[in-house]
Protein backbone atom coordinates (compact mmCIF):
# COMPACT_ATOMS: atom_id res chain seq x y z
CA UNK A 1 0.00 0.00 0.00
CA UNK A 2 1.12 3.36 -0.97
CA UNK A 3 0.63 5.80 1.34
CA UNK A 4 -0.03 9.67 0.42
CA UNK A 5 2.66 12.13 0.97
CA UNK A 6 3.02 13.84 4.20
CA UNK A 7 0.71 10.75 5.79
CA UNK A 8 1.46 7.00 7.33
CA UNK A 9 -0.08 4.77 8.76
CA UNK A 10 -3.48 4.80 6.62
CA UNK A 11 -3.50 8.85 6.75
CA UNK A 12 -2.58 9.93 10.15
CA UNK A 13 -0.40 13.17 9.20
CA UNK A 14 3.41 12.29 10.71
CA UNK A 15 2.79 15.49 12.34
CA UNK A 16 -0.75 14.03 14.40
CA UNK A 17 1.58 11.11 15.47
CA UNK A 18 4.74 13.20 16.47
CA UNK A 19 2.53 15.67 18.46
CA UNK A 20 0.70 12.90 19.99
CA UNK A 21 4.15 10.79 21.00
CA UNK A 22 6.63 11.70 23.76
CA UNK A 23 10.18 12.71 23.46
CA UNK A 24 11.37 9.18 23.61
CA UNK A 25 8.67 7.42 21.66
CA UNK A 26 9.61 9.65 18.35
CA UNK A 27 12.77 7.88 17.10
CA UNK A 28 10.32 4.75 17.54
CA UNK A 29 7.14 6.11 16.23
CA UNK A 30 9.17 7.50 12.90
CA UNK A 31 10.58 4.16 12.66
CA UNK A 32 7.55 1.93 12.61
CA UNK A 33 5.16 4.82 10.93
CA UNK A 34 6.37 5.05 7.87
CA UNK A 35 5.19 4.94 4.34
CA UNK A 36 6.66 1.23 3.65
CA UNK A 37 7.41 0.38 7.08
CA UNK A 38 6.99 -2.30 8.68
CA UNK A 39 6.01 -3.79 12.00
CA UNK A 40 9.19 -5.66 12.80
CA UNK A 41 10.07 -2.54 15.51
CA UNK A 42 10.87 -4.28 18.56
CA UNK A 43 10.69 -2.04 21.71
CA UNK A 44 12.87 -3.28 24.38
CA UNK A 45 11.97 -3.33 28.29
CA UNK A 46 13.73 -1.14 30.81
CA UNK A 47 17.17 -2.61 32.53
CA UNK A 48 15.58 -2.16 35.91
CA UNK A 49 12.26 -2.98 36.81
CA UNK A 50 9.73 -0.45 36.44
CA UNK A 51 5.90 0.26 37.15
CA UNK A 52 3.85 0.53 34.11
CA UNK A 53 0.42 0.46 35.64
CA UNK A 54 -1.86 -0.17 38.57
CA UNK A 55 -4.00 -3.46 38.44
CA UNK A 56 -6.63 -1.74 39.24
CA UNK A 57 -6.29 0.46 36.81
CA UNK A 58 -6.51 -2.47 34.17
CA UNK A 59 -9.91 -3.52 33.40
CA UNK A 60 -10.73 -7.34 33.55
CA UNK A 61 -11.52 -8.40 29.96
CA UNK A 62 -10.08 -5.56 28.91
CA UNK A 63 -6.53 -2.92 28.52
CA UNK A 64 -5.18 0.17 28.89
CA UNK A 65 -2.74 2.19 26.98
CA UNK A 66 0.56 2.71 29.00
CA UNK A 67 4.29 4.08 27.91
CA UNK A 68 7.26 2.34 29.01
CA UNK A 69 10.19 4.69 30.52
CA UNK A 70 11.65 5.22 27.40
CA UNK A 71 8.77 6.30 25.54
CA UNK A 72 7.80 3.18 23.88
CA UNK A 73 3.57 2.60 23.71
CA UNK A 74 2.45 -0.59 25.04
CA UNK A 75 -0.59 -1.98 26.60
CA UNK A 76 -1.58 -3.73 29.51
CA UNK A 77 -4.37 -6.10 29.17
CA UNK A 78 -5.97 -8.45 31.61
CA UNK A 79 -8.08 -11.46 29.94
CA UNK A 80 -8.85 -12.57 33.42
CA UNK A 81 -8.90 -11.45 37.18
CA UNK A 82 -5.08 -11.19 38.19
CA UNK A 83 -4.05 -12.19 34.68
CA UNK A 84 -1.57 -9.81 33.36
CA UNK A 85 -0.12 -9.27 29.55
CA UNK A 86 2.43 -6.25 28.83
CA UNK A 87 2.23 -5.87 24.94
CA UNK A 88 3.61 -3.59 22.45
CA UNK A 89 1.22 -0.82 20.85
CA UNK A 90 3.20 -1.51 17.63
CA UNK A 91 0.92 -2.84 14.72
CA UNK A 92 2.71 -6.37 13.14
CA UNK A 93 1.20 -5.18 9.50
CA UNK A 94 2.90 -1.83 9.05
CA UNK A 95 3.93 -0.40 12.90
CA UNK A 96 0.39 2.03 13.46
CA UNK A 97 -0.29 2.24 17.15
CA UNK A 98 -2.57 -0.20 18.39
CA UNK A 99 -5.05 0.47 21.02
CA UNK A 100 -7.59 -0.43 23.66
CA UNK A 101 -10.88 -2.18 22.12
CA UNK A 102 -14.37 -3.35 23.50
CA UNK A 103 -12.36 -6.88 25.05
CA UNK A 104 -9.81 -6.63 22.38
CA UNK A 105 -7.12 -4.29 20.59
CA UNK A 106 -7.69 -2.87 17.79
CA UNK A 107 -5.35 -1.03 15.22
CA UNK A 108 -7.29 2.40 13.45
CA UNK A 109 -4.73 1.92 10.36
CA UNK A 110 -5.86 -0.92 8.25
CA UNK A 111 -8.43 -2.85 10.81
CA UNK A 112 -6.55 -5.70 12.27
CA UNK A 113 -7.65 -6.60 15.49
CA UNK A 114 -5.93 -8.83 18.51
CA UNK A 115 -7.13 -10.47 21.48
CA UNK A 116 -5.98 -9.28 24.68
CA UNK A 117 -2.92 -11.91 24.69
CA UNK A 118 -1.57 -10.41 21.30
CA UNK A 119 -2.63 -12.89 18.82
CA UNK A 120 -4.25 -11.91 15.74
CA UNK A 121 -8.14 -12.00 15.09
CA UNK A 122 -8.23 -10.45 12.42
CA UNK A 123 -5.91 -8.91 9.90
CA UNK A 124 -4.44 -7.90 7.48
CA UNK A 125 -1.59 -8.36 10.59
CA UNK A 126 -0.56 -12.08 10.46
CA UNK A 127 1.79 -11.87 13.21
CA UNK A 128 1.38 -11.17 17.01
CA UNK A 129 1.75 -8.28 19.08
CA UNK A 130 5.32 -8.24 20.51
CA UNK A 131 5.19 -9.21 24.79
CA UNK A 132 7.32 -7.87 27.46
CA UNK A 133 7.73 -9.84 30.88
CA UNK A 134 5.81 -8.56 33.44
CA UNK A 135 4.53 -9.04 36.83
CA UNK A 136 1.90 -8.14 39.50
CA UNK A 137 4.54 -6.79 42.47
CA UNK A 138 2.28 -4.93 45.20
CA UNK A 139 -1.04 -3.77 42.95
CA UNK A 140 1.62 -2.49 40.31
CA UNK A 141 2.52 -4.29 36.96
CA UNK A 142 6.34 -4.03 36.48
CA UNK A 143 7.99 -4.90 33.35
CA UNK A 144 12.04 -5.03 33.04
CA UNK A 145 14.74 -5.83 36.13
S1 LIG B 1 -0.76 -0.98 10.49
FE1 LIG B 1 -2.12 -1.99 9.12
S2 LIG B 1 -3.55 -2.97 10.40
FE2 LIG B 1 -2.19 -2.01 11.76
Amino acid sequence: MTEPAGTCCGGVSRRAVLAGAGAGATAVVLAACSPGGTGDVQITPPATAASVAQLSDVPVGGAVAATLPGGAQILVTQPAAGQVHVLSAICTHMGCGVVPGRGDLECPCHGSTFDLEGKVTHGPAKKPLQELKAAVQDGQVVVGG
